[in-house]
């Protein structure tokens, strides 16, 4: 699904030039399960943002589904995120002023499915969520708004979802509830899933561990 040949990222003032990731090589296949681990700036956000071609390397290749992606535009990136990719956040970033299932839909919105509001009622009912579909984000707590969040990112059938820290702003309960449902979606849906956590008993379980130091896969 991915190839990642020597990808650097480097962020650069007037001062100093420094490296969010170094020199990274990985390849990553369908269906993967994969945790990417590591301390505080150590580079996993910056991963995510390239596997989720939100962040372009400032050198190296990417190649996704075979196609090289590392040069291409800002609007093909969309295109491809858009259709293939799901990402889920620590904040969760629901949109406040819709309703739960206004914003499962709105993925599908974006790509004219016309049956946006079935599949999203379905997805919200998937995470267990279906009875709070016409709340607003403020009326859920953290551990359903993340539900919501994992619906969102799945009810287009994406092939890759990204999640990065989707626990840390949550409780042990809803930590074990939201790592479940990530599971069952690698499992039963064979969608690939690439997890930044400090969850050890998560990441201890996981099929594939990525390490990351100083922006360096160890
Ligand atoms: N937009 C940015 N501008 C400058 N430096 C950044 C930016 N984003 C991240 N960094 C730096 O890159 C390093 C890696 O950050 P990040 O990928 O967010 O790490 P992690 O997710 O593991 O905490 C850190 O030193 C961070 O300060
Ligand atoms: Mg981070």
């Amino acid at each position: 699904m991915f190839v990642l040949e020597n990808v650097s990222k480097e962020y650069a003032n007037s001062q100093v030039r420094s490296f969010a990731m170094r020199d990274v090589t990985l390849r990553i296949d369908r269906g993967e399960l994969i945790c990417v681990t590591g301390k505080s700036g150590s580079g996993k956000s910056t991963l995510l943002g390239i596997l989720g071609l939100i962040n372009q390397p400032t050198s190296g290749d990417v190649s996704f589904d075979d196609r090289r992606v590392s040069d291409a535009s800002d609007a093909e990136l969309a295109q491809i995120r858009r259709q293939k990719i799901g990402i889920i956040f620590q904040q969760f970033n629901l949109h406040p002023t819709l309703t739960a299932v206004e914003n499962v839909m709105y993925p599908l919105y974006m790509l004219k499915d016309r049956q946006a509001r079935s599949k999203a009622i379905q997805a919200l009912a998937d995470v267990g969520m279906d009875a709070f579909a016409d709340r607003k984000p403020k009326q859920l707590s953290g551990g359903q708004m993340q539900r919501v969040s994992i619906a969102r990112a799945f009810a287009k059938k994406p092939e890759l979802i990204i999640a990065d820290e989707p626990t840390a702003n949550l409780d042990t309960e809803n930590t074990q509830i939201v790592y479940q449902l990530l599971q069952r979606l690698n499992h039963e849906k064979g969608v690939t899933l690439v997890i930044a956590t400090h969850d050890r008993d998560f990441s201890d379980s996981a099929v594939r561990r990525l390490n990351m130091q100083d922006g360096r896969l160890l």
